[in-house]
């Protein structure tokens, strides 16, 4: 496995491995096995004659002036271990003044899908992970690039992204991994006193809860709305609800009657920890 850290090392492994299949997973790191299934989902794609790169850039463009850039884990010893375990070929970690010139003047904002949901309490959030996203496949040149369902939002727009700047790339959403009580897996998880980690399944059976009643019929998103913050009120009263939606899948607007997917979408604060799940109703 080759670790690589600025991007003149980068060219020039890109000049060896032209014409090898390249399938790639960008995160910030404080790997877990979420990461680790997309890492997976990568080589079963591409095959053992294709390169598997693994990005890990904690991406100080997509942190609130409020946020945790600072304090978010860091663990570069032991993601490189999970990495060369769930067969990485090469890893990419750039220091953040090798991405950004001091005197950058150039990034890239969108104006429709980042706007509700976790984009409503996160301005600038969604252009940060945009600009870093297109560098990255820019430097990469990836055929393929996975991303979780997790962050349902960021493979949107992400798609969108795709899309609108003509990147010749195939995306692929890979579903949440989860730990045994059903909490999403996170970086973040680690923020969580034992109080609140014990609270935080809620989440999850919520949004089961509200696709339990869409099987049985219940197709008003108020109605499914309520059902969830109902649930988290009584089971997780350590939370503090940002927000609950039923949107469009793939507009991330309100449900219509052309809607050919709808999705629950959820933020939670826990302290010091923004907890964020969802669940698609099929
Ligand atoms: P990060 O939070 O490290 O996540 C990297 C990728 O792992 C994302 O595509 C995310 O959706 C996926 N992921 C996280 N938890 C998961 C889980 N429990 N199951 C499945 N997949 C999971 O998302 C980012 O980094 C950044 O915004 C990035 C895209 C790297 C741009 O900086």
């Amino acid at each position: 496995m080759n670790v690589i850290n600025n991007i003149r090392q980068l060219r020039s492994w890109g000049t060896i491995n032209k014409g090898t299949r390249c399938a790639f997973v960008p995160t910030m790191g404080a790997l877990h096995e979420g990461h680790a299934a997309l890492i997976r989902a990568a080589r079963e794609t591409v095959g053992q004659s294709g390169n598997v790169v693994v990005s890990i850039f904690v991406n100080p463009l997509q942190f609130g002036p409020e946020e945790d850039f600072a304090k978010y884990p860091r663990s570069l010893i032991e993601d490189l271990g999970l990495c060369r375990d769930n067969g990485a070929d090469m890893i990419f970690a750039p220091k953040a003044d090798d991405l950004y010139p001091a005197d950058r003047s150039i990034q890239l904002f969108e104006t429709s899908l980042s706007k509700v949901l976790c984009g409503a309490s996160r301005p600038g959030h969604f252009d940060g992970v945009c600009t870093i996203v297109a560098k990255l496949f820019n430097l990469i040149q990836p055929d393929d690039a996975f991303f979780g369902k997790k962050d349902y939002q960021q493979l949107a727009i992400i798609r969108r992204l795709v899309r609108d700047l003509d990147f010749n790339v195939v995306l692929h959403g890979i579903d949440t991994m989860r730990e045994e009580d059903g909490l999403a897996m996170s970086s973040r998880n680690r923020y969580l006193s034992p109080e609140e980690r014990a609270q935080a399944p809620a989440l999850r059976k919520a949004l089961v809860a509200a696709r339990d009643a869409w099987k049985t019929g219940e197709r008003d998103p108020a109605a499914l709305q309520k059902l969830i913050t109902t649930h988290l009120q009584q089971h997780a009263p350590l939370g503090r609800i940002d927000y609950v939606s039923a949107v469009d899948a793939a507009t991330l607007q309100p449900v219509s009657a052309t809607s050919e997917l709808v999705v629950i979408a959820l933020a939670v604060h826990f302290g010091a920890a923004r907890l964020i799940d969802n669940i698609e109703l099929k």
